[in-house]
């Protein structure tokens, strides 16, 4: 599997846990938040797995104009998750405000999956070649590993 495919595997895996999360009823406290905190986890360690990786050699190669200003507009959906994670972080419980703040990233990183699979995917199929790809998927991995251990 190349890079994409790896990308595209975890995005399936975060919608399906905010499914979950969805689905549990509003007195399971506990592991709604545990839930939260493995989904925030999973989302920090992807998206700064994607920018040590994908978005790090894209920035260096593209040059067009559109596909640059694509690119920051995905790295800027990145920052603002990355905040209100940190918000979320420090919450102890799911209340009200928690709920509310999780739906908002739960809409923010859905839109920016789509437009992520949709547009930076496709910059990155003309950018670079089929054994590129395929040779950064182990780098994600690694990436993503190094990034969980830290935290
Ligand atoms: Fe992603
Ligand atoms: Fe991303």
């Amino acid at each position: 599997m190349d890079i994409l495919g790896d990308i595209k595997r975890d995005h399936n895996n975060v919608k399906a846990l905010f499914r979950e999360f969805e689905g549990l009823g509003v007195n399971a406290k506990a592991t709604r938040l545990k839930l939260a905190r493995k989904i925030m986890e999973e989302l920090v360690a992807h998206d700064e797995a994607e920018e040590q990786t994908l978005y790090g050699r894209l920035k260096e190669r593209v040059r067009e104009s559109d596909a640059r200003i694509k690119l920051f507009e995905a790295y800027t959906e990145h920052t603002m998750a990355s905040d209100l994670i940190s918000k979320l972080q420090k919450s102890e419980s799911v209340d009200e405000e928690f709920t509310a703040m999780f739906q908002v990233l739960r809409e923010n990183v859905e839109h920016h999956i789509k437009e992520e699979e949709g547009n930076v995917h496709k910059i990155a199929k003309d950018v670079f070649d089929k054994e590129e790809l395929e040779e950064l998927a182990p780098q994600f991995e690694e990436a993503k590993k190094r990034v969980t251990a830290k935290r």
